[in-house]
């Protein structure tokens, strides 16, 4: 009987996590397609109307880093944290580590520190995104050092908790989402979102990490 329950929350849980991947790939992949609104920037799309006056001066380059940096971390994340590849392949885990260690230290959180300046909204917004850019360049510092050090139950919680940070972006997309199809549109929203969506899934981790439940531990996937 404990035998039949066991299996059965595993494959709950290896649905849930396939479910979750699935669902990071594809809000990612509908981030990227928006890329046409950029590529040559139209200023009546959602996330340029109004951004004209600066654009044009260093904001451009850093937000094409961002734009160009930011999904290949999202995916990578996905792959990094599966345990399952990490067994299947360990070179190509430490090959693709430091990739993505490089990308987040020198391109998607020096980018999205700048671009949070300009942050729509105001001053709310622009901290909840650096702070945001901030925790997530320590966190993937720490766990990259923890990683040199072969201090590898530290290496896995810092790796975890960076790729949580990373997923506020597809995070604060669903909040938008959700926000559009319910016609829901407070001003107070994005400014919440921008905060909302990195502390609830960290703090989600680290409850269930206290109370020992299976994060992180799914050999399924992650
Ligand atoms: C350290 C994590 C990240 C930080 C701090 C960050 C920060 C920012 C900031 C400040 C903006 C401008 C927001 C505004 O002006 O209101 C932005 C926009 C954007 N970010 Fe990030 N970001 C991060 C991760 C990512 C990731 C992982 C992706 C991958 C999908 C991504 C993709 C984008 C895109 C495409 C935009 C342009 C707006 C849009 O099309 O939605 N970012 N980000």
């Amino acid at each position: 009987m404990k035998v039949m329950q066991a299996l059965k929350s595993f494959t709950l849980l290896r649905v849930l996590t396939v479910v979750t991947v699935v669902l990071i790939w594809k809000v990612t992949a509908s981030v990227v397609i928006e890329y046409r609104n950029y590529w040559p920037p139209n200023f009546e799309s959602d996330f340029l109307r109004g951004r004209e006056a600066y654009f044009w001066g260093p904001y451009r380059w850093v937000f094409y880093v961002h734009l160009i940096s930011g999904p290949p971390t999202l995916i990578l994340g996905t792959i990094l944290v599966s345990e399952r590849f990490r067994r299947w392949a360990p070179a190509w885990h430490r090959r693709l580590g430091r990739v993505q260690g490089i990308l987040i230290l020198l391109f998607v959180a020096p980018s999205g520190l700048w671009m949070a300046y300009y942050a729509a909204t105001g001053a709310i917004a622009a901290a909840g995104l650096g702070s945001l850019a901030i925790a997530t360049a320590v966190c993937v510092a720490l766990g990259w050092r923890s990683a040199v050090k072969r201090q590898f139950v530290s290496h896995r919680l810092w790796m975890w908790r960076t790729f949580l940070l990373l997923c506020s972006a597809v995070v604060i997309r669903m909040i938008g989402g959700l926000a559009t199809v319910t016609h829901f549109d407070a001003l107070w929203l994005y400014p919440v979102s921008t905060w909302v969506s990195w502390i609830t899934p960290l703090v989600v981790y680290e409850t269930m990490r206290i109370l020992k439940l299976p994060v992180g531990r799914v050999s399924a996937w992650g």
